[in-house]
């Protein structure tokens, strides 16, 4: 890119009226990347499959609309990280942990549901993970290194045909969505009065992290900041109890929690300027802030005019007079039997389970970010090598 940049300002010199047109096209349209795998980081937003292979598999309705099964993904069918895939011409991708019936040739998925860039202290039965982004880096650390083996061997195995080769971790895309539980976490324990070390803390962590991926040979890095945790049904008093007397300003216009969007708001500004300061740091690297809170924000805000009801409405799961049954759990309360089924259409709601996006929704959202118009700098995910 820069050396296109100086070869025009050269031309500008010489031809002054073509330097205009073609430097205008050049800022747009960078040649795509011709990335060679695609490597995910994250939490349940991008989940395909970890902690179903980990611990129990999800059951009907999950994966009812797309995959018309449950394959592990917290959704009624694909996430965004599905729909960022099939856009940049990969396979879905398949949880590293997975055995079955899976595929590393083009890459591989990380994330998992309930991880937290910091350590929590709580087990995986009181919603805490093993597979914190730390863990999740050395997973790679430890993919990379082993799948590497196989090509130094002299002769030819046929494992080698499902895993990327050496030289493809330079020329791959990492994509980052992780942050949303440590917020959550943020909220739900610390006072306010700590939250902005905590944060800042949170946010140092990520940054290591990412500069040890450099140092193992990633290049390119798309990072989703994190959404408007505030606006998921589950934390609207319209699902909690009836009648809170709520302080002025408690909610926004779309009815989203204020305070817990704040926190997120502070997280985002922190990531967006630890992105600013790795660039500077690695000129050999590329590394795109994607506002994915804005783009889900967008979405909410806006709900009834892209077709979808109101954003507080969740497809499945049992969420009134403060007591919650989550899609796909029963229980039994006031002597019934709660067992939450899914709505007659999914693709008209935002909310899948109160927690996470529908596929209609994910799809939205996707469309948005990929061209870039989320993007700092604003280059779409297929020319974000560029950046
Ligand atoms: C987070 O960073 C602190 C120091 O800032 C370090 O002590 C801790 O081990 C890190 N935790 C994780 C999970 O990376
Ligand atoms: C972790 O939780 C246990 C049990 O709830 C508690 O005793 C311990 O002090 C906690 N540790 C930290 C570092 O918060
Ligand atoms: C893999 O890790 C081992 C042990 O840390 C190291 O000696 C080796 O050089 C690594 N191999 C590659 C290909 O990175
Ligand atoms: C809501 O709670 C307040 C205070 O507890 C009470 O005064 C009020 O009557 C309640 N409103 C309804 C509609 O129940
Ligand atoms: C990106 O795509 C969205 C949805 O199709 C569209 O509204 C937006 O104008 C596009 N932005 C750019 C910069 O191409």
């Amino acid at each position: 890119m820069k050396m296109r940049f100086l070869a025009h300002f050269v031309a500008l010199i010489l031809f002054p009226c073509w330097f205009v047109s073609v430097r205008a096209e050049e800022i747009k349209s960078p040649q795509p990347c011709d990335f060679k795998a695609l490597f995910n980081f994250g939490d349940s937003n991008s989940d395909t499959g970890c902690m179903a292979s980990a611990f129990y598999p999800e059951i009907l309705p999950y994966g009812e609309t797309f995959f018309h099964e449950p394959v592990g993904r917290a959704s009624d069918g694909r996430l965004i990280i599905d729909f960022i895939a099939q856009h940049l011409g990969f396979p879905f991708l398949s949880a590293y942990i997975d055995s079955i019936g899976t595929s590393y040739r083009h890459g591989a998925n990380f994330a998992a549901g309930s991880s937290t860039i910091m350590r929590q202290n709580r087990t995986v039965f009181q919603g805490g993970t093993p597979f914190t982004f730390e863990i999740q880096v050395a997973q790679f650390n430890q993919f990379k290194n082993r799948t590497a083996k196989f090509f130094n061997q002299e002769k030819e195995n046929s494992f080698t045909k499902d895993i990327p080769r050496p030289e493809d971790y330079a020329k791959a895309i990492y994509t980052f969505d992780i942050g949303q539980n440590d917020i959550a976490a943020v909220i739900s324990q610390s006072g306010m009065e700590y939250s902005h070390a905590v944060i800042s803390e949170i946010v140092d962590n990520f940054t290591s992290q990412v500069q040890y991926l450099h140092e193992l040979g990633a290049r390119t890095f798309w990072i989703h900041n994190t959404g408007p945790i505030g606006c998921l049904p589950v934390a609207m008093p319209v699902h909690n109890a009836k009648n809170q007397s709520l302080v002025a300003g408690y909610l926004d216009l779309n009815g989203c929690v204020n305070y817990q969007n704040d926190m997120a708001r502070e997280f985002n500004k922190k990531l967006k300027n630890t992105v600013v300061k790795l660039r500077s740091h690695y000129p050999d690297a590329s590394l795109i802030y994607v506002d994915m809170f804005s783009a889900k924000y967008e979405l909410i805000s806006n709900a009834n005019k892209e077709g979808f009801v109101d954003p507080s409405k969740i497809c499945c799961g049992y969420h009134e007079n403060g007591h919650h049954v989550y899609c796909s759990n029963r229980a039994i309360i006031n002597g019934k039997e709660i067992v939450p089924g899914s709505c007659d259409d999914p693709s008209k709601y935002i909310s899948w389970d109160g927690v996470h996006y529908t596929e209609a929704a994910n799809y939205w959202i996707a469309n948005r970010i990929v061209n870039g118009s989320f993007s700092d700098p604003p280059l779409s995910i297929a020319q974000s090598c560029h950046a």
